[in-house]
């Protein structure tokens, strides 16, 4: 009669298991490999935070398992406190390849009480330049803040906080080419680069203060996964992103931030574009 109860059991503890599996769906343990700096990239509290740090020695890095093509993708980041100046913590999404699409934020790290910057990228088909900058409208390493890349077949948009602070909208039909054909897999890292992050390279990263640790929670991928050269999408009722295009509501929110807190705009920089500013200007506020 023992044996047979405990025979049972079994498969109802692999149920349990499964189930257990679905309800913590956002888990770095199942949802990332980390990739660079083995002992310097840690996942902490069963699955649900990841801590990235950099010291002289080395830096370290994460990767999607999965690859996708168009997605809403977020993550809780709080950022290194105190003298952060030279480091560069990024989250992007990224293809492969010389002519690949890249969707980037870049965090640079400064002197205690001075604003770090948010760094955004966008490449398509292998040529970036386009970069935009902006400070914060609170203090990144005080809480863990949200930031999302919202990428679907017409619109990337960047948010912070859920406000949107960048759009790149496709219009391939001026000739501008768009991220549509190369499913993309998320990256972080946390290196130096103390030669153009700070003050244009010149603060320098104080070592006296490493290990400089960043901490990711929260990671959420509500994408289209690509494998084999398919893409599952999630179901209708939660894939809105999908068709997602900027409202009056969004498109206010996003002219408050750029005029509030934009640092640098490669579409206003004519020195840099002396033959004409890129044509994708004319649409993208
Ligand atoms: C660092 O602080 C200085 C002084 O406030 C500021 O000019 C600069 O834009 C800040 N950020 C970076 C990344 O240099
Ligand atoms: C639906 O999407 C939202 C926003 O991306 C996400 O937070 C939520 O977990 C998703 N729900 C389900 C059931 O997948």
């Amino acid at each position: 009669m023992a044996s047979s109860s405990c025979i049972l059991s079994v498969p109802s503890l692999a149920m349990a298991m499964a189930f257990i599996t679905l309800v913590y769906a956002a888990n770095f343990y199942q949802d990332v490999d980390i990739t660079w700096g083995n002992d310097h990239a840690k996942i902490l509290n069963n699955g649900q935070l990841l801590t990235l740090s950099l010291d002289k020695s080395s830096g370290s890095g994460f990767q999607s398992k999965n690859e996708y093509l168009f997605g809403k993708f977020d993550v809780q980041l709080k950022l290194i406190p105190g003298d952060s100046a030279g480091t560069v913590t990024a989250f992007y999404l990224s293809s492969q390849g010389s002519t690949h699409d890249e969707i980037d934020f870049e965090f640079l790290g400064n002197l205690s009480g001075d604003p770090y910057i948010v760094h955004t990228n966008v490449f398509t088909q292998g040529k970036g330049n386009r970069e935009q900058q902006f400070y914060l409208w609170f203090d990144p390493t005080k809480d863990f803040r949200t930031y999302s890349i919202l990428w679907n077949p017409r619109i990337v948009i960047f948010y912070v906080d859920g406000r949107p602070i960048r759009v790149f909208k496709n219009i391939e039909s001026i000739g501008v080419p768009y991220p549509k054909n190369q499913p993309m897999r998320i990256y972080s890292s946390l290196w130096n680069a103390d030669d153009w992050a700070t003050r244009g390279g010149r603060v320098k990263t104080d070592w006296s203060k490493a290990p400089f640790t960043a901490a990711f929670s929260e990671f959420n991928a509500n994408a289209c996964v690509w494998s084999s050269g398919v893409s599952s999408c999630p179901s209708r009722s939660n894939n809105s992103w999908l068709s997602q295009e900027l409202d009056s509501t969004s498109l206010a929110m996003l002219r408050m931030v750029q005029k509030n807190y934009m640092v640098y705009n490669y579409c206003s920089d004519l020195k840099r574009f002396p033959q004409g500013l890129p044509p994708e200007c004319s649409t993208n506020t």
